[in-house]
């Protein structure tokens, strides 16, 4: 597993009194601005180390809201995010199904019906704001476009609190290569490939009647079998509904029963992928994962649209505090110069690691 230890954002004892007494003074600023340039330019999140400073969740609660407000201020000043805000969702457990004894759940965006990686309009300025946006019926968490995604972890739980993360642009300019026998000649280029996908993608999930959209939508599935059911929770049992629609699931669960290891969902994700990037699952985990591991009163924070992330294996009594920076609605300037920077940063990684 590949641990990424340059997540861990520790603070002095100067930096948190800083945050519990003043919050502008040049100590804070600096920390803040620590946080953001990790956030944008890291291949995953990052883990604000509270524990030293809280004793209780209520403290860690307040530490960790003031810590996600002063990286707002920073990133809306930094872009001109003028309706960037905190948002503090009420607290999720880790919900394992019965008969297994962890839950792990599969790359994805928060909110992704509205939270999504699309092209900027700086790189394909034809992209349609409207096409930000998935149209789902029904949401799990509010309608807020998720810039960054987060929480506080309240309680670890009986099993593993790892938070995998994996950059969408380095998976995608695979899947191009797969697909095209070379290398994308630019971001923009890149950029124009996954609106393509997304194009279909969408159009697909709207005849449907709207859904998230996930990996195998930034991926341009064409198989309405990955578009359409919910590839998310590794023990998720398909919906009736699902398996209406997709007589195949049937086989798929009977088939898994077989084996301890695998899932229908996880059968059904090594599939989609094999589709994709003649990889499987794990094989694909091996070449982009990146792992953030977390304690008690962690903060993690981490891009929500240039990255993917997921949970690896936790157990019940895992709670969360979750806290994402929001918009009301991915539109205007700012939130363009925002995302081209996320691209930007992105391919850079990758130019620097001589790919
Ligand atoms: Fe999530």
């Amino acid at each position: 597993m590949n641990i990424a230890r340059e997540s861990l954002v520790t603070l002095k004892k100067s930096e948190f009194d800083g945050l519990r007494c003043q919050h502008d003074n040049d100590e804070v600023r600096s920390l803040a601005r620590r946080i953001v340039k990790a956030m944008d330019t890291l291949p995953h999140g990052v883990n604000v180390r509270l524990g030293p400073w809280v004793a209780t969740s209520d403290e860690a609660k307040e530490a960790a809201v003031t810590i996600a407000t002063i990286a707002a201020r920073e990133l809306a000043e930094k872009w001109a995010l003028t309706e960037l805000s905190v948002e503090v969702d009420k607290p999720q457990i880790s919900a394992v199904q019965s008969g297994a004894q962890y839950r792990t759940l599969l790359p994805h965006h928060d909110g992704g019906n509205c939270s999504f990686l699309t092209p900027s309009k700086r790189h394909v300025e034809s992209w349609q704001v409207s096409d930000r946006t998935s149209q789902v019926a029904e949401v799990s968490t509010t309608r807020n476009h998720k810039l960054y995604q987060g929480f506080l972890v309240q309680e670890v739980g009986d099993r593993e609190s790892l938070t995998p993360y994996y950059d969408l642009t380095e998976i995608l300019a695979d899947q191009f290569h797969v697909e095209k026998g070379r290398a994308p000649s630019s971001i923009t280029e890149l950029a124009a490939h996954l609106g393509s996908n997304l194009l279909h993608s969408l159009s697909v999930l709207r005849e449907h009647g709207g859904g998230y959209v996930q990996l195998s939508s930034i991926l341009g599935s064409k198989e309405l079998i990955y578009l359409l059911v919910n590839i998310h929770h590794s023990h998720y049992v398909f919906s009736d509904r699902e398996v209406n629609l997709f007589p195949d699931l049937s086989t798929i669960t009977s088939n898994s029963r077989e084996s301890t290891e695998s899932t229908p969902v996880l059968y059904l994700f090594d599939k989609m992928w094999e589709s994709r990037l003649g990889i499987n699952w794990e094989q694909a985990r091996k070449r982009y994962e990146h792992v953030v591991s977390t304690q008690k009163h962690d903060l993690v924070l981490g891009h929500n649209i240039i990255l993917m992330h997921g949970g690896l294996n936790g157990g019940t009594n895992r709670i969360l505090d979750p806290i994402c920076l929001v918009m009301p609605a991915p539109v205007g300037e700012g939130y363009e110069s925002w995302l081209a920077n996320a691209w930007e940063e992105s391919y850079k990684r990758r130019s620097v690691a001589g790919q």
